[in-house]
Order: C-alpha cells, then structure tokens, then sequence
C-alpha cells in the first residue's frame, strides 16, 4: 500500500511516499533554517508563507521521485498536530485538497507518533512493544509503545523540552539556530565535568522532567562571568549543559524500562539525533541488555517519510478522517479520539 505523506509542523516542508509503513520510495524536505537563523529560531508566520509557497512543489518532487502519480497513491497521510497551528494548518489543508480531489482516505498523524515511527523504517525487524524516548524542539516524553498506534506516556517534561533548552541555552552561548545541532557539534571538543549543574527534583512522577531550570543555570553562568570579565568556554559549557540534559534523559529512560518491564528500547525526535545521547543510550542498554533503536540520522528530524510509516498504521486501525479534518497545536499522543 502505498501512502502520501505530508508534514508542516515546524519549519521544514516535507513530502514522501512510503510502502506498507517502511520502504520510502521517496523523501522531499524543503528546510526554512536559512530564513528563520537571522532571528535565532522559528517565526511562525514566516514558517506558515513559506510552507504554504513550497508545498505544492515538494509533494510533486516526491511523486515525481517515487516514480509514481496521484492514482497510484492508496491513501494521503498528514501531520495535524502537534505543532505550530499555522504551519501545520498549509500541510492538512493541502492533503485535504487533495484527498477530496483525487478521491483518496486521508489519514491524520500525529507528529510524536510519527517520530516513534522513523524507527520502523531504519529497522525492519522492530515491532512493538518497546520503551521509547521522545524528545524534539517542543517534546520530552518516555512512551510506551504498546502497539502502533497504542501509547501509555510514562513521563514528559513539566516545562522546556530538552530540545528547547539546548537550543536556548546555545543561543545564550552566541551560537546560530538550529542551537541544539550546533552545540553538539562544539561541544564534542568540550569537558562535560567543567561546570556541575544539578539535576532538578520533581515532585510526583519520578519519570518527568524540567529543564527550564538548567537553561536559567547556563544562562546565569554566562551572564556572571561577562560581569566579572571572565571568558566562557564554550566547548566546555556545551558538553556540560550536555552532560546534564542526557545524564536525566538517560537514567529515566532505562529506570522505567526496568520498572515496567521492557527489554526494547528506542530513540525518537530531533534531539535523538544528539551525538552523546546516542553513545550514552548505547553503552546502558549494552550494560543493562537491553537492545536499543534508534532512527539513522536523516530521519531524527522532521520529515514526510516517518509520517507515511506512522500513517500506515493509523489506516490499518481504521483512523481516517472526514474533510471536516483540523489542526491542533496540542494533542496528546494517547488517548486520541477519531
Ligand atoms: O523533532 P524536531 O526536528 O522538531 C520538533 O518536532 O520539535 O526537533 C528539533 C529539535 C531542536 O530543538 C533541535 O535543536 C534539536 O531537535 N536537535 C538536536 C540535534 N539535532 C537537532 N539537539 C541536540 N543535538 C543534536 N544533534
Ligand atoms: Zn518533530
């Protein structure tokens, strides 16, 4: 079966055909980075022009690429949320245009569940259940993937993703956006144990998170050391801001997974892209045997063809949406109404 995705979400307009939720046939990202770094981070109005400029032209690249035309399409899968509202309203009005048009199912996708779904393409062989770590620009969650499209959160941040307090406090360190890219590249040449920042103590879920209190740590730090006139390191600051953020994701992930069960656990989301997450996450589930996934590189960020994998799955239990379809900038990833 072979499905066209879309996504808008954030800042990259992306297109892709994907077969039976895991071969990608094609995979067209159009990214904004360049148009949003003079500012530091995304504009949303901006975002939304430029989707709705480039969509047309980037669901075509990726039939064209696909070697395949709108008949051959079963389905058109979208993101409809979570996700800035006006960016995200260009892709579901667009796919709707077009399912109304061509006469085809049109599949709404959530954007997390879509990021979990990265993983079925990069590796075949993996199938629920699985513990996964979600954590992208805006989310931080610990799910429970009890089937495709069965979740349980187990936790999630209280406040900044992490994604968002990287980038936050790379932009504090005079770094361009996309921050958290650009820190886990300076950082690698950096002394994760320069700077000691505490981990944050929560009250209730001992799975959730906060972050806003390590971003206020790193900003304070470098604003004290201007005033005294002292120069940061900033490889070293990096690494350490780093340190904490995966030292948290990490021992929570693998805390749960034994708590409640899992011997699989996986990665998802932009900031599963994070060089020292990755080394981390392999060296505890070597040490705990645990067998761990994790999406190849290309498909940590956001794109069209883990939607396609994601939208499969939401066919194949029967989620398919009217032409009445809206957008929604929260929505959580259980417990979705159809
Ligand atoms: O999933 P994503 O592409 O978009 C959202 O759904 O938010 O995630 C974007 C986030 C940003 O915060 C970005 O800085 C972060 O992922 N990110 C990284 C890395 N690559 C992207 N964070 C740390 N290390 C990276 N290598
Ligand atoms: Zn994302």
């Amino acid at each position: 079966m072979k499905i066209l995705a879309i996504e808008s979400s954030c800042d990259e307009t992306a297109a892709a055909v994907v077969e039976d939720g895991r071969r990608v046939l094609s995979n067209v990202i159009a990214s904004q980075v360049e148009s949003h770094i003079i500012y530091g981070g995304v504009v949303p109005e901006i975002a939304s022009r430029m989707h709705a400029e480039a969509i047309s032209g980037v669901v075509r690249a990726a039939l064209e690429d696909a070697k395949t035309d709108i008949s051959d399409i079963e389905a058109i899968g979208v993101t409809y949320a979570p996700g800035l509202i006006g960016a995200l309203l260009v892709g579901t009005n667009f796919a709707k245009g077009l399912a109304y048009s061509a006469g085809k199912p049109l599949i709404p996708t959530h954007h997390l569940r879509s990021h979990i779904a990265a993983n079925y393409i990069t590796l075949p062989g993996l199938e629920p259940p699985f513990l996964c770590l979600v954590v992208s620009g805006g989310h931080s969650h610990i799910v429970a993937v009890n089937d495709y499209t069965d979740f349980t959160v187990i936790g999630k941040t209280r406040d900044d993703a992490a994604g968002e307090c990287m980038d936050k406090s790379a932009r504090a360190m005079g770094l361009d956006y996309p921050g958290g890219k650009n820190l886990d590249i300076i950082s690698r040449s950096g002394n994760p144990n320069a700077y000691k920042f505490p981990h944050p103590r929560i009250d209730g879920s001992k799975y959730d998170f906060s972050f806003s209190g390590l971003k206020t740590a790193v900003v304070n730090t470098i604003h004290n050391a201007k005033q005294k006139g002292e120069e940061i390191n900033v490889p070293d600051l990096g690494a350490s801001c780093i340190e904490t953020v995966t030292d948290i994701l990490t021992s929570k992930t693998i805390e749960a997974a034994k708590e409640f069960g899992f011997d699989k656990v996986a990665l998802a989301g932009g900031v599963s892209a994070n060089s020292r997450l990755r080394e981390k996450m392999t060296a505890l589930c070597k040490e705990n045997d645990f067998r761990l996934f994790m999406p190849d590189l290309s498909l940590c960020g956001d794109n069209a063809a883990m939607v396609g994998a994601q939208a499969f799955y939401e066919y194949k239990s029967g989620h398919i949406a009217g032409l009445d379809l809206n957008s929604y900038a929260t929505m959580p990833i259980d417990n979705i109404e159809y």
